[in-house]
């Protein structure tokens, strides 16, 4: 398939990189040193999102706070996926009228998915006046032009109009420091599963080049990241030009010399290829761990979903990923209370749950999202029945999470060190290949380093171990 480009043109990416110099000159000149307090929400791309919105700032002259109440600016970096994530931007856009209060000159950005939401903007137009810039993700590399005209012009700037999207290389990026890191390869979504949101949000499917993602991960692992990530809402439709896929770009990331480990997220079952699981299954880099969300393991609420594909064809591509990568790592994303589930269905999950195996999973109630499909269609059970469908669903994988992770104890294996852990007793946490969570004993000279861990105890949520 040919690849579209929708790449922005060399010259517009730079005029934003003036924009940044005119803000850092305009501080500059007031002799003032801003502070930008940058909150993100929901899920790895917002996060690499917000990576970039930081860059930006730092590009005009910011340092950062994590204290909305000590900064010049403050941005919402919003998801929109269910209900409750709305609502807590909007509790937060409310506590920012006192902030504001105190500070008549700070400024407050909502950006993100929520923003691309007309509903959304026009509420925050109407009700929430201390807001002074709203842009939604397709409007992201444009954030130095738009902040430019909310500091000259002095007025409220909204950038939400519906976009396809498009694809800006070289946007400065402040990651966070330690040795994990995240890769965008795709944007956007073409798959308008019936409750979701992100297709409306996030633009249409688009790819960046394999010579940009190849040169990103190649200098990340030069800079000593050694867990890096590729994202995508779909990486199995990336498309390179001239039938280079999704698998085609592992095996030539995995090329890269170095100790470090790739992983992906999301994959669609219904792009999934034995061609993936069989590269997957030779690259040496490629952590042997799949995030294959399933949704429902009911073939009329799959249909519903507009999934496309079943719970046999599901199974088989489990069977067969297992089948080349014996010990593989899966996990998955599940929605409960599809609108007209029964519970004969909702049980049709658990028994797929059961009958998969699951490592972990990530559970949801379905939420209506205003604007979906799904969110027309009529849905007569109550939410006190759909929890104790969920809970159901929790009681059998936490069995199996528990049981899972018992079988580790007695066992060595390698884990990289990612960070600090919250108990005194084993303070370093640490993640295994297939991304399990280890707590260490140790200090903190095995941050950023691989050990081999011989795992003494386990739980339902993580692993215990000594490095041998
Ligand atoms: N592109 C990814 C999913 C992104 S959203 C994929 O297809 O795997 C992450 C998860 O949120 C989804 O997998 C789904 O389980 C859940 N989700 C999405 N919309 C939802 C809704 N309206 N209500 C409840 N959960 C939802
Ligand atoms: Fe949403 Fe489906 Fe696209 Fe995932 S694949 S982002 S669930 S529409
Ligand atoms: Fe949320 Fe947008 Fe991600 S809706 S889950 S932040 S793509």
């Amino acid at each position: 398939m040919e690849r579209k480009n929708v790449e922005i043109p060399a010259q517009d990416l730079a005029r934003q990189r003036d924009f940044e110099e005119r803000i850092r000159e305009m501080f500059s000149a007031r002799q003032v040193h801003p502070v930008a307090c940058v909150d993100t929400f929901g899920c790895q791309q917002n996060v690499a999102d917000g990576e970039r919105l930081m860059g930006m700032l730092e590009a005009c002259g910011f340092t950062f706070t994590q204290e909305p109440g000590q900064a010049d600016l403050v941005i919402l970096n919003t998801c929109a996926v269910r209900e409750h994530a709305e609502q807590r931007v909007f509790g937060n856009l409310g506590m920012l009228t006192h902030t504001k209060k105190d500070n008549p000159d700070q400024v407050i950005v909502l950006c993100g998915c929520m923003a691309q939401e007309p509903r959304v903007s026009q509420r925050v137009k109407e009700s929430y006046r201390h807001v002074d810039l709203v842009f939604g993700p397709q409007a992201l590399w444009r954030f130095p032009e738009l902040l430019y005209r909310v500091y000259e012009q002095r007025r409220r700037v909204f950038s939400v109009e519906e976009e396809d999207g498009s694809i800006a290389e070289g946007i400065p990026v402040v990651r966070e420091r330690g040795v994990k890191a995240w890769v965008s390869v795709m944007y956007g979504c073409n798959n308008f599963c019936s409750y979701c949101i992100v297709p409306y949000v996030r633009g249409r499917e688009r790819s960046r080049r394999p010579e940009a993602v190849v040169a990103e991960v190649r200098e990340l692992v030069a800079s000593g990241y050694k867990d890096i990530t590729l994202l995508g809402q779909n990486v199995n439709s990336y498309n390179g030009g001239d039938g280079y896929d999704f698998a085609d770009l592992l095996a030539e990331i995995d090329q890269i010399p170095g100790d470090y480990r790739i992983r992906f997220m999301s994959s669609h079952p219904k792009d999934a290829t034995h061609k993936l699981f069989d590269t997957m299954a030779r690259c040496t880099h490629v952590a042997k761990q799949l995030h294959l969300p399933v949704q429902s393991g009911s073939d009329r609420v799959l249909r519903e979903m507009n999934r496309r594909y079943t719970r046999a064809q599901y199974l088989e591509l489990v069977n067969y990923a297992r089948s080349v990568m014996p010990g593989l790592v899966i996990t998955s994303d599940i929605i409960i209370g599809f609108p007209g589930e029964t519970e004969e269905e909702a049980m049709e999950t658990v028994s797929l749950v059961d009958e998969v195996g699951y490592d972990a999973l990530f559970t949801f109630i379905y939420s209506p999202r205003p604007g979906t499909k799904a969110a027309q269609m009529p849905d007569p059970v109550s939410r006190a029945e759909k929890q104790k469908w969920f809970d159901k669903l929790l009681e059998v994988q936490n069995a199996r999470s528990a049981a899972l992770h018992a079988a580790y104890v007695g066992k060595t294996v390698r884990v990289l060190c990612d960070g600090e852990s919250d108990d005194a007793d084993y303070p370093i946490a640490a993640r295994t290949d297939g991304n399990r969570l280890v707590r260490l004993k140790g200090d903190a000279s095995l941050i950023g380093r691989f050990v081999d861990v011989r795992i003494t105890k386990s739980n339902t949520w993580a692993l215990y171990g000594e490095p041998v």
